[in-house]
Formats: structure tokens, sequence, C-alpha cells
């Protein structure tokens, strides 16, 4: 059965190939896409998605901005990654589709509030602001929707301090309010995203698609693999964000474990840590589970598959 999602995200390298690939799986329909200021500014990463949707030729979806900021912190952008566009490497066109005129959160709302219960699944890329926002404005998007699966946290380690990720850590009290909900929620944190590595091999099955839209995904992986390898030394780039796509077209891309995930917001150096306890079986009502280990070439036989039915898009 087809799944139905939310995309809410902050376009950003990696963000841009979940949104590809959500367009161009047909497992996936994409309800609306949100934006949140995260990678960069809100207008920016807003832009962005607009940009990309020009580029896929994605129509008849709607996409929204949302929060400005994070709900208590000052906003921090990660320039040192996605550069000071958010997509910097890439050339983007100007976009064609309109905003909505109503918030991300309301989008949210609206959107899960309209179809049936256990139908929707949210998808947050970016920090989760717009998704604490939209819990506490209408909460019974709890009961309604049928599980979150985010890009965000790591068990064993960090990347924005030694044991936070960019998601939780620039806004832990959003991250706080997502995770302490009593959702489904699937984390898939960089304990698995660090697996899907564009390697050399990746690159070429890309190229070989030879379409526009495949092109400017070399682009993105161009600048990325760069700033990994800079800022955090890696020596191909761990394409985090449509790891939680693909886990939603079929999960049995990754493994999972139950365990309960809660955010450290009190700790001077763990602050944004997803504390995920895995002394004992989780017990039946635990509501969080992580993702452990990719299956690396179906991951990516996913996003060249998408790729391929995305096809030629005259510009
Ligand atoms: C996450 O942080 C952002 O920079 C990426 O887009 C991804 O969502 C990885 O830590
Ligand atoms: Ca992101």
């Amino acid at each position: 059965m087809v799944k139905k999602i939310i995309l809410d995200c902050d376009p950003g390298h990696d963000d841009a190939i979940a949104l590809l690939l959500a367009h161009g799986n047909p497992e996936i329909e994409l309800l609306a896409v949100t934006t949140v200021a995260g990678n960069q500014t809100i207008e920016k990463v807003t832009h962005n998605a607009l940009a990309i949707a020009r580029i896929a030729n994605i129509t008849g979806v709607p996409f929204a901005a949302g929060a400005t900021r994070p709900l208590v912190r000052q906003a921090e952008v990660a320039a040192s990654i996605h550069g000071e566009t958010g997509l910097d490497g890439t050339e983007l066109p100007e976009p064609t589709l309109a905003l909505e005129p109503i918030h991300a959160v309301d989008l949210i709302i609206n959107t899960i509030m309209s179809h049936p219960p256990k139908t929707v699944t949210l998808v947050p890329t970016g920090v989760l602001s717009n998704i604490a926002l939209a819990a506490r404005k209408e909460p019974r998007i709890v009961e309604r929707v049928k599980e979150v699966v985010l890009m965000g946290g790591g068990y064993h380690t960090g990347n924005w301090s030694a044991v936070a990720e960019f998601n939780i850590k620039i806004d832990p009290e959003a991250a706080h309010i997502v995770f302490n909900e009593k959702w489904p929620i699937t984390m898939v944190g960089l304990d698995l995203t660090h697996q899907a590595l564009a390697t050399p091999e990746v690159i070429e099955k890309i190229a070989a698609v030879g379409t526009k839209p495949a092109s400017f995904v070399l682009d993105l992986l161009r600048f990325f693999t760069k700033t990994c390898k800079e800022a955090q030394g890696f020596d191909y780039p761990p394409v985090h964000d449509p790891c939680a796509v693909a886990y939603v077209i079929d999960p049995n891309v990754m493994t999972v474990q139950k365990v309960p995930v809660n955010i450290e917001l009190t700790g001077t150096l763990t602050l944004g840590m997803t504390v995920a306890d895995f002394r004992a079986n989780a017990s039946k009502d635990c509501h969080t589970q992580v993702a452990v280990k990719l299956n690396h070439g179906y991951f990516w036989d996913l996003v060249v598959d998408a790729l391929e039915r995305i096809g030629e898009v005259e510009s």
C-alpha cells in the first residue's frame, strides 16, 4: 500500500536527496513538504525546497514555510556543511511553485486531521521545531499519525558535539517534546546514517542515470563530499536524510531495535544527546526504536531507481 508522508525538512544537501527519493519512489505519496530553520535560515531553506521542486518537476504538492528559530535557543545554521545558501555547489533555478499561504505547523495539522487515523507518516529530516509546535497546537495529531520516522540523534556518537547530532542539538527542547509524545518513533540517527556513504561506486551509478536531476544530485554530492571531509573527516559523505525516507519505503532496508530514548536538556557536555537505554529488553509499551544496520546496496538502489523514474525534466 502506498505510504502517505509529510516531509518536514531544511534543504540542505541530504534533505534535497530525501525529497527526490520521496518524489521518485512509487511507494510514497508526498502529501506536503514543510520547511524549518536549521541548516540555513527559513528563507533560504524554503527557497531551496521550492527550487528542488522545479528541478524534479514536483507539482500538486503543497509547500509551506515553518519555524524561523528554535523554541528556546538562538538559531544556529550549518554553513560549514551546507554553505551560505544551504545548497552551495549547485545552480538553482528560480522556483515556479508558490508557497501555501499558511504556516507549516498548520499545514502539518490540517493534513493529518483531514486524513483517516493512522494513515499519515511524519518524516522530519531537520530540526524538530515544527513538529513540536504542531503537537502542542493540536495534540490530537499524536494519536492520529501512523508513525514518526525522523533523521536525528545517534546513540553512540554525535556530530555537533561529542554526543549530540545537529537536528537534536539545535532545538533540544523541541526534540524533547517530540520524543516524549507517545506516537511510534523511529530514530534514524548517525549510527545508521554513517553507513549511508556516497562511495565512488554510488557516484558512478548516479552519473549513469544521465539526466538533469541526476546531475543536480552529483553537484550536491560533490560539495557535500568536500565539506564532510573538511569539517568531519569523512572520506565519503554520510547521506543522512534519505535514509529516513528509505525506511518508510521499505523497513527491510535497515534493522531497528526497540529501546527507550530521551533527550538530555541539562547536561553541560551532553546537551541534545539522545540517551538510549539498552540495558534490558524494552517494555511492551516502549514507543521508540532506533535504526541500527543499513543495507547499503539496497538503499542506494532506491535512490538511483527514484532518479530513473523522475527521468529527464525540461528546464
Ligand atoms: C543532519 O544535519 C543536517 O545538517 C543534515 O541535513 C541532516 O539532517 C545530520 O546531522
Ligand atoms: Ca536535514
